[in-house]
């Protein structure tokens, strides 16, 4: 799992049973102690840079470095803020699912509640897709409305798609978890002969 905020959805993920090997972060945060409380190992491989001067393949390099260690089966973003170079998702191909405050592909980014209030839509959402090395896109596995109230606040708002996401995240993190584990029952199966 990579992380950077609170972790609530890094907590469903645990309740549901997902077996998380490592939790990484890029910076200190709530995340990290959710991790801990569950007995799961953290890595921080903390980004120091926020501006122009980022050396942002150099730190997709460290990401990759830590997790490959782990032969991640699937590598679960929720809510990392760093967006990583291309070559992280040929690192772990197909492998990389996202969960994103919106009903992609309306509002992509790092604002997308703030961007659905301003836009004055009735219903967002989430989306559970997979991460390709463009933001936000990727084929969509997972996705439910939400619909805004009046007078919904970015922190209501978000905190009611958030409610939806630690159900059918962990759903969707099980459910393409289980179909790698029967591929590659059945391909073991084949190459038995
Ligand atoms: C979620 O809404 C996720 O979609 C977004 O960041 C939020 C993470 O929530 N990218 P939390 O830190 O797990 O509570």
């Amino acid at each position: 799992m990579l992380a950077s905020g609170t972790g609530t959805i890094l907590a469903a993920l645990l309740s549901a049973g997902v077996p998380v090997a490592v939790v990484l972060v890029d910076r200190r945060c709530p995340a990290e102690e959710v991790a801990a409380r569950a007995g799961v190992e953290v890595a921080v491989v903390e980004r120091r840079e926020f501006g122009p001067r980022f050396d942002r393949q150099g730190y997709t390099d460290e990401v990759v470095r830590a997790l490959e260690p782990f032969e991640p089966a699937l590598v679960a973003m929720a809510g990392f803020g760093t967006v990583l170079a291309p070559s992280f998702f040929s690192a772990f191909p197909d492998r990389v699912l996202n969960t994103h405050p919106s009903l992609l592909p309306a509002f992509t980014g790092w604002h997308a509640v703030q961007a659905a209030l301003d836009a004055g839509v009735e219903v967002t959402g989430c989306t559970v897709h997979l991460a390709t090395a463009e933001v936000d896109e990727g084929p969509i596995l997972a996705q439910e409305e939400v619909a805004v109230r009046p007078g919904d606040s970015v922190e209501s708002l978000h905190e009611r798609i958030k409610s939806v996401e630690r159900r059918i995240y962990p759903e969707t993190v099980l459910r393409v978890l289980a179909e790698a584990t029967a591929v590659g029952a059945a391909t073991g199966r084949r190459e038995r002969g």
